[in-house]
């Protein structure tokens, strides 16, 4: 199915309210995580193109003979540069907004203790965590920009909401009904 983005060409308030109504709909009835997630960072890149936008999502690391070590950060859908792929809890903006649980809003990125910089583009940064029913996060909505203190509360509150309406994302399927037992 095509789907077509209105931007509203006011200003962040308003573009926001344009956007969120939309994704939800873009979203509801699709079941895949990823697929949902890709038209996410693609419909906030189109709205605000930003220098990059995408997800990071809790997956377990590659540990040593084919195990699973602790979890990190994987990279999931984005639109933008090449990014870093992985990054560990407590590192970076998304590793501090994914440990302390609080939303990130970094006006300066070479203020931030261990800023992580996948391009040297970047000057400022919003990270919003994800959280799932029980609160626990399950990733992060990462967005650079290329100017300083391009993210303020208005950001944070609109990001807020829009990835509060992800964790239903993938509940949205339909449970295949059990095999009539014989
Ligand atoms: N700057 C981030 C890393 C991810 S990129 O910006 C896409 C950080 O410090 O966690």
């Amino acid at each position: 199915m095509a789907e077509t983005l209105t931007i509203d060409p006011g200003s962040k308030t308003e573009k926001y309210k344009t956007l969120l109504p939309q994704i939800e709909n873009i979203i509801s009835g699709e079941p895949d995580l990823i697929a949902n997630l890709a038209n996410v960072a693609a419909a906030i890149y189109e709205t605000f193109t930003p220098l990059w936008v995408g997800f990071y999502l809790v997956k377990p690391s590659l540990g040593p003979a084919g195990r699973h070590g602790p979890v990190q950060l994987v990279l999931g859908p984005f639109q933008g540069p090449l990014a870093c792929t992985r990054i560990d809890k407590g590192r970076g903006v998304c590793g501090t907004a994914w440990q302390t649980g609080q939303t990130q809003v970094v006006p300066d990125v070479e203020q931030f203790p261990g800023h992580i910089a996948c391009s040297s583009r970047s000057r400022s940064e919003i990270v919003v965590p994800l959280r799932d029913a029980n609160g626990r996060i399950w990733g992060v909505l990462d967005i650079d920009s290329e100017a300083l203190g391009a993210f303020d509360p208005t950001d944070a509150y609109y990001l807020t909401k829009l990835c509060e309406a992800l964790p239903h994302m993938g509940t949205a399927a339909p449970r295949p009904s059990a095999p009539p037992r014989r």
